[in-house]
């Protein structure tokens, strides 16, 4: 079927709930860090399908692995007849994840259905009732992992009213409006907190991204994660780290937290976890994943074919040793996008370590006021050149870079060339914005 044809029935027939555009496009095909439209088109992603493909598109063992699972064992209901992939998964993540204490693995189909375990679970094993999470953040959009949320996708709905929003140490656009002493500054925050509206004995767990993706790609300094570590135990909370979207080799490690050598007490997964089948996991302390029988199950829970293709996909980023090219190409790409800021005023801010990225664009560095028709623009322009990027933060005005972790550094010349052409485009006024707004993601 045509693009058009088919973008027509996408209009008609999908729910606008689905739905989170930046440019036209049905896909056909992919492999590697390209994918083909429904015309034939190519285009360099630096999306990775909202990092997922991290390991790239189309892989061949990761496709005869599904293949054999399938002749072998199509499904089994891991709840009550487990099979072996599920376990070995569970092990592997056991391993991959930091943390000298008993450890267990719970399995689901979405970062949202985890997070709505931390939601449900955290509460039951501690005894406590309230839970702390951060402006800004994404942790879902299944009821309690909205509730845990403070990003403006999920400001529309009611959620759970035991949990307290503090602000994120975001160095760029501090809540204050004063960058120095920003860990001090939110830990004094988060003190009045305790001091008010939530008090520390009644806090049962402190959820957040080490660093907030959706949020705008936001880099905290590091001894706020450790000084929240440290609190966490004076005060016998969990701390709980939602990995689902930088974790699994994205930032030149497993997970992002251990940039700050912190041990957290359960690990969020989704996402890049099943190389584009749907998986989650929630890794964390036996006791707390223990707490409820039968309490947060779905039938198709850690199913034979999903933890096929994760076992494959974290053999391939170890045997590929994509936690170092991720390093490296993200080298690569913050070097150049520097020389790409000293052309264009709005260029804010570039941030990112391996290969979560953000390119924050603003209309002057005086103001930092948020460009974010023109970011949509960008966008826009960079789809019709032939790359694929999206944005992100509250305010959609940064620009994510967040390409497969096997992207060599040809590809990584190669999308620089065609985001500098769209920087040039946009720059010259060469875009309709009336079209782009359409396509302006998130805004
Ligand atoms: C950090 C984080 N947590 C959770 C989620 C929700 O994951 P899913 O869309 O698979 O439910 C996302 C999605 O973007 C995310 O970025």
């Amino acid at each position: 079927m045509e693009q058009t044809e088919l973008l027509a029935k996408d209009d008609a027939f999908i729910a606008e709930a689905l739905k989170l555009r930046f440019h036209p496009m049905t896909v056909k095909s992919a492999e590697g860090c390209q994918l083909q439209d429904s015309n034939g088109k190519c285009y360099l992603d630096l999306t990775a399908g909202w990092a997922v493909a991290n390991v790239g598109y189309g892989r061949k063992s990761i496709a005869e692995k599904i293949k054999q699972q399938y002749e072998e064992l199509s499904f089994t209901t891991q709840l009550s007849a487990p099979s072996e992939t599920m376990i070995q998964l569970a092990e592997k993540l056991i391993d991959l994840t930091p943390g000298d204490f008993d450890k267990k693995v719970w399995f689901g189909h979405s970062g949202s259905d985890a997070n709505d375990l931390i939601s449900k679970f955290v509460p039951v094993a501690t005894g406590r009732s309230k839970m702390i999470s951060f402006m800004g953040a994404y942790h879902g959009q299944t009821m309690g992992a909205s509730s845990l949320s403070g990003h403006s996708a999920q400001a529309k709905f009611e959620g759970r009213g035991n949990v307290v929003k503090i602000p994120y140490p975001n160095l760029y656009r501090p809540f204050s409006g004063i960058s120095e002493n920003l860990t001090e500054q939110s830990l004094h925050f988060l003190n009045e907190v305790f001091q008010t509206i939530c008090p520390a004995e009644d806090t049962a767990g402190i959820i957040l991204e080490a660093v907030q993706s959706d949020g705008g790609m936001i880099f905290p300094p590091v001894e706020f994660l450790r000084a929240l570590r440290e609190i966490c135990d004076t005060h016998g909370i969990y701390l709980i780290f939602d990995e689902v979207k930088v974790g699994m080799g994205r930032t030149g490690k497993w997970f992002s937290f251990e940039h700050a050598e912190i041990v957290p007490d359960a690990v969020v997964l989704g996402k890049a976890l099943g190389a584009g089948l749907p998986i989650s996991a929630v890794v964390g302390r036996k006791e707390l994943l223990d707490c409820v029988s039968a309490g947060h199950l779905f039938t198709a829970s850690g199913n034979p074919i999903s933890t096929a293709a994760a076992l494959e996909g974290i053999r391939i980023i170890e045997e590929e040793q994509l936690l170092a090219n991720a390093e490296k190409q993200g080298n690569l790409f913050i070097n150049e996008l520097k020389k790409l800021a000293e052309k264009y005023e709005c260029i804010g801010d570039i941030r990112g370590k391996g290969l979560a990225i953000g390119v924050e664009i603003v209309e002057d560095r005086m103001t930092k006021k948020p460009a974010t028709l023109k970011t949509a623009a960008l966008c826009y322009r960079a789809y019709e050149l032939g790359l694929l990027v999206y944005n992100v933060g509250i305010h959609g005005n940064v620009l994510e870079i967040t390409p497969p972790l096997s992207m060599n550094s040809e590809e990584v010349v190669d999308s620089l060339q065609l985001l500098s052409q769209a920087f040039m485009d946009v720059e010259a006024g060469n875009i309709d914005l009336e079209e782009v707004k359409q396509y302006s993601g998130w805004g």
